[in-house]
């Protein structure tokens, strides 16, 4: 039997203080603080909510209500007019101090009770910590000391990521965090995860009946998961640097759109059984052959008809880095539904597009009864999930062309969320927040989860660590990655579809 316990309901969001450590950071001022704007704009904010920043830099409550202001007149979905930010700023307010300080703590704790006193937020706090990673455990472990995080069905903690470096990095941080705190407290943004077009690959699959039958290894014959970005590193070379594109974006979130393309279905949509299955997926994932991986970087090129630099020229890189800015993997699934079947991925900074796009492409006909002549421009059948921009779901059939005897051509199916819903889709913080404040988890990395996704990566990043690349920059910035990239589905008799 199923065990619906309280954090796994979907109930309204709980009164609470939303903590932001790292609050004069950039995650803060563009996506976090503008997301629980917008959530504000459309009341779906508790009535009792407030918000504390947390940073080094010294700042007033106003300067702080001033510094976030133009992010969220310009990263937020909702724009209010002037009475609706001074209403929303009411509830800002800001500690500044040293985390390593004992007297920020004591500072922030009779600041969080006057919080409760004014805006009726109950004893209930979300600490998000939008910092550095070094800062994760300090600052739990501080919380813990100061014994605000006790009460594990009051407090919830908010990591962004990157959750490790490597597999033994992100073991040592889920053990130490697990001493400090329950793991039910633990929130593991992986912002994939909150996108609308991502979850509705669970509705998609698991609410209709029509895939199921097909969604096997009898009728897929692969799968393509692109998340192809325009943009370079920008001011963030120096993280990036160390992390490269595996860390950053195949290990959290081109795996979790593996997981929801692959996974069983799941018994409930509770948070547990929902992971239980994802996780699955990342267990049955054959460790990567280094054959199959292509690793690239970017050098000088045109993008969308501008001028780009080269990686290797980006602020705080390294002049002779060998982080690859792209890598396309072939991985399989090794279980009774997709033995055999590979799943292409890539991802890449400075190529010709932003896009991500999941392609299900499924196999031919077995028998083709139709004149040559008709079938001369038959393609098989392809599902495309849009995760972004242009959201959308496409499915490939053939027609009969008309007046054309039984000629048959290819037409797309094609829903487009914009044109039928109209308004934008809520940006993936606002949903990620949301949750958090409701105590659901299931958009969220459960410790076994982020370990599961480390080992699919590790012997691979192991592998390209013991032989650096000799042939950087292999690629201009705004094309598909190297041309290795291409040879890798090539051999297979295949080609990357997103480029089409
Ligand atoms: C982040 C990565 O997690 O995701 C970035 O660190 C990347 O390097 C970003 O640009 C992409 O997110 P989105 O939502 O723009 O596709």
């Amino acid at each position: 039997m199923i065990n619906h316990s309280s954090t796994e309901q979907h109930n309204g969001p709980d009164p609470a203080v939303i903590v932001i450590f790292g609050a004069s950071g950039d995650l803060t001022q563009r996506k976090i603080v503008p997301a629980l704007y917008s959530l504000y704009l459309e009341n779906r904010l508790p009535a009792g909510f407030a918000i504390v920043g947390v940073a080094r830099t010294p700042m007033s409550d106003d300067a702080f209500r001033e510094h976030l202001r133009p992010g969220a007149a310009q990263f937020a979905r909702r724009k209010g007019d002037d009475a609706d930010w001074r209403t929303f700023a009411q509830r800002l307010s800001y500690v500044a101090g040293d985390y390593r300080d004992d007297a920020l703590w004591q500072q922030l704790v009779a600041h969080l009770d006057q919080c409760d006193e004014a805006w009726g937020t109950a004893r209930r706090r979300a600490f998000y910590l939008a910092t550095p990673p070094a800062l994760f455990v300090p600052i739990v472990e501080q919380l813990s000391r100061v014994g605000i995080c006790r009460d594990c069905n009051l407090t919830r903690i908010v990591l962004e990521k990157p959750f490790g470096h490597d597999l033994a990095s992100a073991r040592t941080l889920n053990h130490v965090l697990s001493t400090l705190v329950n793991e039910s407290q633990i929130y593991r943004i992986d912002h994939y995860l909150g996108k609308e077009t991502v979850q509705n690959i669970q509705s998609l699959r698991f609410a209709n009946a029509i895939f199921e039958p097909l969604w096997n290894r009898r009728y897929v014959d692969h799968i393509q998961i692109t998340a192809a970005e325009q943009l370079g590193v920008e001011h963030r070379g120096g993280y990036y640097d160390q992390a490269g594109a595996v860390r950053d974006m195949i290990q959290n979130h081109l795996l979790q759109m593996l997981c929801l393309t692959a996974m069983e279905p799941p018994i409930a949509f509770t948070a547990d059984e929902v992971r239980n299955k994802m996780v699955d997926v990342l267990r049955a994932v054959a460790p990567v052959a280094p054959v199959d991986a292509v690793r690239g970087q970017y050098g000088p090129g045109n993008v969308g008809g501008a001028a780009a630099i080269a990686y290797r020229a980006e602020r705080e890189v390294a002049a002779t880095s060998q982080t690859e800015t792209f890598a396309a993997l072939r991985l399989f699934v090794d279980n009774w539904r997709w033995q055999g079947v590979p799943f292409y991925v890539r991802t890449g900074k400075r190529l010709p597009s932003k896009v991500t796009e999941i392609a299900v492409q499924f196999r031919p006909v077995p028998h083709q009864a139709f004149a040559p002549a008709d079938v001369a421009d038959w393609q098989p059948n392809r599902l495309v999930i849009r995760i972004q921009p242009q959201e959308r779901i496409a499915l490939r059939l053939q027609v009969k062309q008309p007046g054309r005897g039984m000629h048959v051509e290819p037409v797309y199916l094609d829903f487009c969320y914009a044109d039928y819903f109209g308004a934008a889709l809520p940006d993936a913080y606002e949903t990620l927040l949301l949750d958090v404040l409701r105590g659901d988890a299931t958009l969220f990395m459960r410790a076994d989860q982020v370990e599961a996704a480390w080992s699919v990566v590790m012997p691979l990043l192991e592998h390209w660590a013991s032989v650096p690349p000799d042939d950087f920059p292999n690629y201009a910035a705004g094309a598909w990655g190297p041309p290795a990239a291409d040879a890798l589905l090539e051999r297979d008799g295949r080609r990357w579809l997103v480029s089409e």
